[in-house]
């Protein structure tokens, strides 16, 4: 079984082909992805207007590449399985209406795909992960730990299906957001997460205290009192590079702690023996290593993507698709749903 997915949610344009043999083995053909960060770049964040032109202009180019990549025509597919939700209203009207014109002339089935379920099981991707596990899903529209189970037990490595029961999440800023919006106070270009993790890299992480807010025995996460105390920091300060560096590296550390503490307690009151940690903030270095060991710490498996398939890829939403069709769970009916939270699957 051979499956095309496509993902337009945001800011990437992504392709990918995915194979199933038999008895649950994959292999991934090929992950394309177009990143469209220079383009928005200069208005500090995503512009939707532009990444829906941007999505339109590359998305035909994109899938030819993940097709030759894959070696694979169009005749070979099974399925196509394309985001429909959550995300950006305008790139998911051009992906889903690519993926179904696609599907109409080759006569392909094609499903929707909701996007976090493709964070929640990316790292099946690369790794053997175990059920049930708890998800921390860090990426630049959500903060939350989310329990993954199959709905009855069963033996079978593809459960029948999965529930997704959401144990807490955040009260204002996703944590994407809080790297973003700090990195652009202090001048660095979008995305901010990998430039506040490579000024961070060169400064002081003890530096600046900064607060740590909800730090109580609730598995919820609040990041808007950190960002205010950022910057109030830099009101009204000529910066110096150094300054930067220590106040990168002091805000990642804050981060980590925050997430260190929180893992703990959902860790504590979870009877899961598996901890996935998924999301593009997911390739952040410090937080992989500090929650690592925190789960070698309590004898939990530790898993997380490559950094490749933290952020956004439609390898994710191939792999989604083709379980929903081993499951036998096509609803092939493509609404668009900007908003679709994991729980209402
Ligand atoms: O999952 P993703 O690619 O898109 C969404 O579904 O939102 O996540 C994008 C977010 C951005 O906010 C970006 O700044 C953050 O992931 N990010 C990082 C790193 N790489 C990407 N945050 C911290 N450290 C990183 N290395
Ligand atoms: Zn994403």
């Amino acid at each position: 079984m051979k499956v095309l997915g496509i993902e337009s949610s945001c800011d990437e344009t992504a392709a990918s082909v995915i194979e199933f043999t038999h008895d649950a083995q994959f292999n991934l053909l090929s992950n394309t992805v177009y990143s469209q960060t220079d383009e928005h770049a200069v208005y500090g964040g995503v512009v939707p207007e532009i990444a829906s032109r941007a999505h339109m202009e590359r998305i035909e180019s994109i899938t030819q590449k993940a097709l030759a990549d894959a070696n694979t025509s169009l005749d070979d597919l099974d399925l196509i399985a394309v985001t429909s939700g959550p995300g950006l209203l305008g790139g998911l009207i051009v992906g889903t209406t690519f993926a179904k014109s696609l599907a109409f002339s080759k006569n392909i089935k094609v499903i929707g795909i909701n996007h976090l379920e493709g964070h929640a099981l990316s790292a099946h991707l690369t790794e053997d992960v175990n059920f049930p596990y708890i998800l921390l899903l860090v990426s630049g529209g959500h903060c939350q730990f989310i329990e993954v189970l199959p709905e009855s037990a069963d033996n079978n490595k593809i459960p029948k299906s999965l529930i997704y029961k959401e144990l807490g999440s955040t009260l204002d800023d996703s944590i994407g957001e809080c790297f973003d919006k700090v990195a652009k106070m202090l001048g660095l270009p979008y995305p901010g997460g990998p430039a506040i993790e490579k000024h961070a890299k060169l400064g002081d992480p003890y530096k600046y205290k900064f607060p740590q807010p909800l730090k109580d025995k609730s598995l919820s996460f609040s990041f808007s009192g950190l960002k205010s105390a950022v910057r109030r920091e830099i009101e009204n300060k000529e910066l110096q590079e150094d300054e930067i560096n220590d106040i990168c590296a002091s805000f990642q550390e804050t981060i980590a702690q925050i997430l260190t503490y929180k893992c703990q307690l959902v860790i504590k009151s979870s009877e899961s023996k598996n901890f996935v940690l998924a999301g593009g903030v997911a390739a952040n270095r410090l937080l992989r290593n500090r929650l690592e060991s925190l789960c070698q710490k309590n004898n939990i498996e530790f898993y997380a993507p490559p950094v490749r398939l933290c952020t956004d890829n439609a390898s994710m939403i191939a792999y989604v698709g083709a379980i929903h069709m081993l499951q036998d769970n096509l609803n092939t009916t493509l609404s668009l749903r900007p908003r679709w939270p994991l729980t209402k699957i």
